[in-house]
């Protein structure tokens, strides 16, 4: 498989999917989301994949958030559409009948935290840095963030941190249940190549009903996911949109009235 943002290798049943833009930390834009529906779609396919791990290049980010410069210019038709394949996207990998392990190698920001959430088993290297700050651009997590943080780590906690924006380090992360576990940043891929060849010597049949019957346990609620797509295509039209995202790209701070 031949991409032009994400690496793909398959080696001994084990799938490396690599976001790699790390001139950009990894942010991911429209083609790489659409490059990745297609990895995974294949991967699905593919009776030689039993787990797969996701990481980012280098050793700095996971994944930075969406693309902010992408969709700098977009008012609330094109961000929902934008929203609605992020969905498709996080929506795929969580029901997906394969383990997807995400080795969070650095920041895992906004989208990159929200592709993680979508993952099966979150490992995360010690420098890891976790958070939602999409309020302080004026708009709010739109690919499932609102939803898979408050089902993982309970309302309360999700409140602050959407409402703060504040990162978390890895250790803060495993504390309240976002991550399952922390190591040096070295051995992050070692880490989840061991967590991964216990999963796939088990059943991928029973592997596949064991993850949909933990999924539906946590069932969303669907009304949750419509409103946060419709809210995250409204927030594009507000001033604060664009006075948050015009701050990131003259790098200086929001002033939001
Ligand atoms: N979208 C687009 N570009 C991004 C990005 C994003 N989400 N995150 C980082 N980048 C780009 C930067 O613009 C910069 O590009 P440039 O060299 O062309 O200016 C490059 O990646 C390196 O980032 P930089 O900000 O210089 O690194 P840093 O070490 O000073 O800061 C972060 C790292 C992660 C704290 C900072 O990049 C950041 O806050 N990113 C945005 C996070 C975010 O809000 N994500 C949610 C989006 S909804």
């Amino acid at each position: 498989m031949n991409f032009e943002n994400i690496l793909c290798e398959v080696k001994d049943g084990i799938c490396y999917l690599t976001i790699n833009r790390p001139k950009k930390l990894n942010a991911l834009n429209i083609k790489t989301i659409s490059e990745l529906k297609e990895a995974v779609t294949l991967i699905e396919k593919n009776n030689n994949v039993k787990c797969i791990i996701i990481t980012g290049s280098d050793n700095k980010a996971f994944i930075a958030g969406a693309d902010i410069k992408e969709f700098s210019n977009y008012k609330s038709k094109l961000a929902e559409d934008m929203s609605k394949k992020g969905h498709q996207l996080f929506d795929f990998i969580e029901q997906s009948k394969k383990p997807f392990i995400a080795a969070i190698n650095g920041f895992a920001l906004g989208g990159g935290l929200e592709l993680a959430m979508a993952c099966h088993i979150r490992v995360a290297s010690d420098n890891a840095k976790m958070g939602l700050p999409e309020v302080s651009l004026g708009v709010i997590p739109g690919y499932g963030g609102t939803q898979r943080l408050a089902n993982l780590i309970g309302k309360g906690r999700a409140m602050e941190m959407i409402l703060t924006t504040r990162m978390i380090t890895a250790q803060n992360a495993v504390d309240i249940g976002l991550v399952n576990h922390i190591c040096d940043q070295v051995n992050l891929l070692g880490f989840c190549e061991k967590l991964a060849i216990k999963i796939k010597r088990n059943s991928p049949v029973a592997i596949g009903k064991a993850i949909k019957s933990i999924n539906s346990g946590f069932k969303y609620n669907i009304d949750g996911n419509t409103s946060e797509i419709k809210l995250f295509g409204e927030c594009f039209d507000s001033p604060d949109f664009n006075e948050g995202v015009s701050a990131f790209m003259e790098k200086r701070k929001p002033n939001f009235n």
